[in-house]
């Protein structure tokens, strides 16, 4: 597959297959076969959105609203600025691209466009950052996008345990002038 500006990002349709779907995490086929409408379209738990070329679906990206412990903040300049309370933050749920599309900027443009969704949540309604329980194997892919850890207790976590990531808008608004 060569990357190509016709690659669209949109919301997923009732109607869109995804039975044949494979990231190379089972777990997360299942959810994107089975789960990801119902949870937009009955429970209204989560948006999943898509990323299209040619009629054909290579990844997915499912986001739902969440709050963040401010004593989680990466940095203590953040820790020490913000509120006792939860903080609004969009989680990024899941995320998966399809083998056969890997490594073409496709997982990318979904996380781009999640960003953007967080732009547009902390304009509307109040928002930190974008957080992700990022598998082991993607720790790399979130930090090359600029994502950091949480600063979170890691006692009792196992190898392959998922670790918990943030990226903040302020430094995402700022490279991108908003
Ligand atoms: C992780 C995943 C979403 C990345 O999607 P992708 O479309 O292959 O990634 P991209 O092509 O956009 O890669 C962007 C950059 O990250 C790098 N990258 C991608 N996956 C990586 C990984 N697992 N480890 C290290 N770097 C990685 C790419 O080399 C690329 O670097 P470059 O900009 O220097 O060329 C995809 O591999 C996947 O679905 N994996 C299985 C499911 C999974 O782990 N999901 C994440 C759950 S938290």
């Amino acid at each position: 597959m060569a990357a190509s500006a016709e690659l669209t990002v949109r919301p997923l349709r009732l109607e869109d297959d995804r039975g044949d779907f494979r990231c190379g995490e089972p777990e997360l086929d299942r959810f994107f076969e089975h789960y990801a409408g119902q949870s937009r379209f009955k429970l209204r738990l989560t948006v999943t959105y898509v990323a299209v070329l040619d009629d054909r679906i290579l990844g997915f990206a499912t986001v739902t609203g969440a709050t963040l412990d401010r004593t989680a903040m990466p940095t203590p300049k953040l820790r020490k600025r913000l509120p006792a309370y939860p903080v609004p933050v969009l989680r990024l749920a899941r995320l998966g691209v399809d083998q056969r599309a890997q490594g073409h900027g496709v997982g990318s443009a979904l996380t781009r466009h999640v960003l953007e969704l967080a732009l547009t949540q902390r304009d509307a309604i109040g928002g930190l950052g974008v957080v992700v329980d990022a598998k082991p194997a993607s720790v790399a892919f979130y930090a090359k996008l600029g994502f950091v850890d949480l600063d979170v207790p890691r006692e009792g976590q196992l190898v392959g345990d998922p670790r918990p990531m943030f990226l903040a808008l302020e430094v995402l608004a700022k490279a991108v002038g908003r």
